[in-house]
C-alpha cells in the first residue's frame, strides 16, 4: 500500500480538529456549562422514565438517582431558570412517586424533597409532561394502517421543484414531527436551521459541492446540526452524528409525507470548509453540521434516477446462532 503522507497527515488533522471540539464542548473531560447541565438531568431523568417501562418493574429502582435529580436542579435552577428540562424532570418524579405509592410502597423522603422543591420553585409537576403513558397496540396499528412500503418506494430524492415556496407553517408541522425520531436518552441534541428565503438560500448553496446541477431549483434549505454539548461520555464521541443521521431522514420523511420533494445534501467536508459554512451562518462551535436538505414542491412530472438497490442477501443477515 502507497504511503500517501498527505492523506494521512490530513486525516489526523481532521480528526484532531474534531476530536479538540468533542473535548472543548461535550462533559467527557469537564461539565460546566448550561447546556452539561441540563445534558445530566435528561440523562438520569431518562433512567426513571425508562424505568417504568420495563415489563417487571423493580420496585424501589432509581432513587439514588431521583436524589440526584432534586439535588442537579438545585444547582441548575441557582444560576438558570426552572426551564422545559426541569419541568419535566418534576413531572417524571411524579409519576415515578405515584408509582411507588400505587403500588404501597411511598418513597416518602423523595416524596418530600420533591414537593418542597417544587413549592419553592413554583412548578406545577404536570406543567412537564413526563412519566410513563399506557398506549394501545390497536390504536398503533391503526396509526400504520397504510403501505409503509410504498411510501418508502415512492420517495426518492427530489432534484426539481416548482417556484413555489413552502410556507413556514409547513416548516414548523415538519420539524415538530421530525422531532419524534428517537434519539439518545431523550436528550434531543439537534437544531434544524431552516432558510426559506430564495435569495438567502442561492447564498448559502454555493457553500456545498453536491448541488451545483439543481441549484437554481431550490428555495428552502435545512441544515441539521447536533449539540456536543449534550454527550457525556468518550464512547459517545460519535453519538451526534447518530442522533443527527436519524434526525434527518425522519426530517426527509416528514417532507415526503407532506407530499413535498427533499435532498439530501451531504457536508462531508474538511475543517476548511466546514468553518467557511460555520461563520457564514454563525453556527456555533459546539454544534457539528450533520447534513444539509434541499426541499421543494414537487413538479406533475419529473426524473429521478432509480438509484438500484443491492440484492437483500448483502444487506440482511439473518441468524440463529452465535458463537458465544
Ligand atoms: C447523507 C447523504 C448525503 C447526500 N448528498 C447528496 C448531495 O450532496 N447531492 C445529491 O444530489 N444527492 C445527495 N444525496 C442523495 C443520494 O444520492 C440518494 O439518497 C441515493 O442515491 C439514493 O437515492 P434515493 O434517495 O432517490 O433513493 C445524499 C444522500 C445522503 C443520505
Amino acid at each position: 500500500m502507497p504511503l500517501n503522507i498527505y492523506a494521512r497527515t490530513a486525516l489526523l488533522r481532521n480528526f484532531w480538529h474534531d476530536m479538540r471540539r468533542y473535548a472543548r464542548h461535550s462533559f467527557a473531560i469537564a461539565s460546566n456549562g448550561r447546556e452539561n447541565q441540563r445534558a445530566i438531568i435528561r440523562i438520569l431523568t431518562h433512567y426513571l422514565e425508562g424505568g417504568e417501562s420495563f415489563p417487571d418493574v423493580r420496585l424501589g429502582f432509581g432513587q439514588e438517582k431521583a436524589h440526584s435529580i432534586l439535588n442537579k436542579i438545585e444547582v441548575y435552577v441557582a444560576d438558570f431558570e426552572a426551564d422545559d428540562t426541569v419541568l419535566w424532570a418534576h413531572a417524571t418524579l411524579e409519576s415515578y412517586l405515584a408509582f411507588h405509592r400505587c403500588q404501597g410502597m411511598p418513597l416518602v423522603d423523595i416524596e418530600e424533597r420533591h414537593a418542597e422543591q417544587a413549592r419553592r420553585l413554583c412548578i406545577h409537576p404536570r406543567d412537564g409532561g413526563g412519566g410513563s403513558e399506557l398506549v394501545r397496540a390497536e390504536e398503533i396499528r391503526n396509526a400504520v394502517d397504510f403501505d409503509f412500503g410504498e411510501s418508502l418506494r415512492n420517495r426518492h430524492s427530489v432534484r426539481q421543484y416548482t417556484p413555489a415556496q413552502i410556507s413556514d407553517d409547513q416548516i414548523h408541522k415538519i420539524v415538530v414531527n421530525a422531532q419524534q425520531c428517537p434519539n439518545v436518552c431523550n436528550r434531543q441534541t439537534i437544531r434544524v436551521y431552516a432558510y426559506n428565503d430564495r435569495k438567502t438560500v442561492q447564498k448559502i448553496l454555493p457553500l456545498q459541492a453536491g448541488n451545483a446541477g439543481f441549484r437554481q431549483e431550490i428555495g428552502t434549505l435545512f441544515i441539521v446540526t447536533a449539540n456536543l454539548e449534550h454527550f457525556n461520555l468518550i464512547g459517545e464521541r460519535y453519538q451526534g452524528w447518530i442522533d443527527g443521521g436519524i434526525f434527518a431522514m425522519t426530517l426527509a420523511l416528514a417532507i415526503h409525507a407532506e407530499g413535498l420533494g427533499a435532498c439530501f445534501l451531504n457536508w462531508s467536508v474538511e475543517q476548511e470548509a466546514d468553518q467557511l459554512l460555520r461563520n457564514a451562518l454563525r453556527i456555533p462551535d459546539n454544534e457539528i453540521v450533520i447534513t444539509c436538505m434541499s426541499a421543494g414542491h414537487l413538479k406533475d412530472e419529473f426524473r429521478v434516477p432509480v438509484s438500484a438497490r443491492k440484492p437483500l442477501d448483502e444487506v440482511l443477515t439473518l441468524s440463529r446462532e452465535v458463537v458465544l
